[in-house]
């Protein structure tokens, strides 16, 4: 394999740089060129894509982001789109592709391995945790802890005026963030995607701790379940207490990564690049139990990534 390219696609993630230099500096240890794809599935689909030599990857490592830029390509969902990237991948003598990014990114990598042959290896990247088949994606970590930093500064003004926090985070699908955000900054409640919620009951709880001398209340609500003001105008209507919002939104995709993003990026990108020597495609690297392993992409794409239960019972536990 002489030739590979790099596509960063789908929502960013912090991390995701690292995983790029990391996947650039291991295809030059082993001589193969490596390609940098412009904006996602779109670049490919427009022939965006360059050479990368080891200078265009340094002093990355700790940069928020992609470089490389990303998108959702729509374009990329028809058959016309699809045969334009491969007429690309030909063109510039492409021997194989690594896709960072998430389910839907994942999904095309495996429409080009699945139905045009291209070698495909992928990489998972998404804040949600949201992936089948690694414990962990890049992004996840260092995400909570923007959040984890954020919910500690709403916390000491919540406390100040006792007041009820509501604060969304991410999560369209999934209620990881929100529960582990829940677990490390204390929350009183938490309100997820996967698990019915009774909101009386969680009013009920709030107002139980008010009267036994607590000083606030949050309140974690993760976006696929509802709008947090939604929430709010519930929480102050029936329960009475003095209600704030904060949507953490888009800040939690930025920054730079932390320490195991950086580490976890880094392993992940290597071994990309010798499951590429290795001659054996249509693989996500994942992160199980500490290890770097393949899983087949149609494994990763045909399973939904449940919640730990553990997690909610120690949420709920510890509220
Ligand atoms: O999938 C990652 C994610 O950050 C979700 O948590 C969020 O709902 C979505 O992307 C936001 O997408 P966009 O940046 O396109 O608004």
């Amino acid at each position: 394999m002489e030739k590979i390219a790099i596509i960063t696609s789908g929502g960013d993630c912090p991390g995701m740089n690292a995983a790029i230099r990391s996947i650039v500096r291991t295809c030059l240890y082993y001589g193969i060129t490596p390609y940098g794809v412009e904006s996602g599935y779109k670049g490919l689909i427009e022939g965006r894509m360059e050479e990368l030599k080891s200078a265009n990857v340094a002093n990355s490592i700790h940069k928020g982001g992609t470089f490389l830029r990303s998108a959702r390509s729509e374009e990329f969902h028809t058959e016309e789109g699809q045969k334009k990237a491969l007429k690309n991948i030909e063109k510039n003598g492409i021997e194989g592709l690594i896709v960072i990014g998430g389910d839907g990114s994942l999904t095309g990598a495996n429409v080009l391995f699945t139905k045009y042959g291209v070698p495909v290896v992928g990489l998972p990247g998404s804040i949600d945790n949201d992936i089948y088949g690694t414990d962990l994606s890049i992004g996840v970590d260092s995400a909570l802890n923007t959040i984890v930093k954020s919910i500690d500064m709403l916390n000491d003004t919540a406390s100040s005026h006792d007041r009820t926090f509501l604060i969304e985070v991410m999560g369209r699908r999934c209620g990881y963030l929100a529960v582990t955000a829940a677990i490390t900054v204390g929350a009183e409640a938490v309100l997820i995607p996967e698990v019915k919620y009774d909101l009386e009951a969680i009013i009920e709880k709030i107002r139980k701790r008010y009267t036994a001398g607590k000083s606030r209340s949050i309140v974690l609500v993760a976006e696929g379940v509802g709008s947090a003001y939604d929430f709010g105008k519930a929480f102050a209507l029936i329960g009475g207490f003095d209600t704030r919002i904060t949507v953490l939104g888009h800040l939690q995709r930025g920054g730079s990564p932390t320490y195991f993003d950086r580490v976890l990026a880094s392993r992940l990108g290597m071994e990309a690049v010798k499951q590429m020597k290795s001659g054996q495609y249509g693989v996500m690297m994942g992160l199980h139990n500490s290890a770097v392993v393949p899983v087949p992409l149609n494994v990763v794409l045909s399973n939904k990534k449940a919640l730990d239960p553990y997690l909610l019972e120690i949420a709920d536990v510890l509220s």
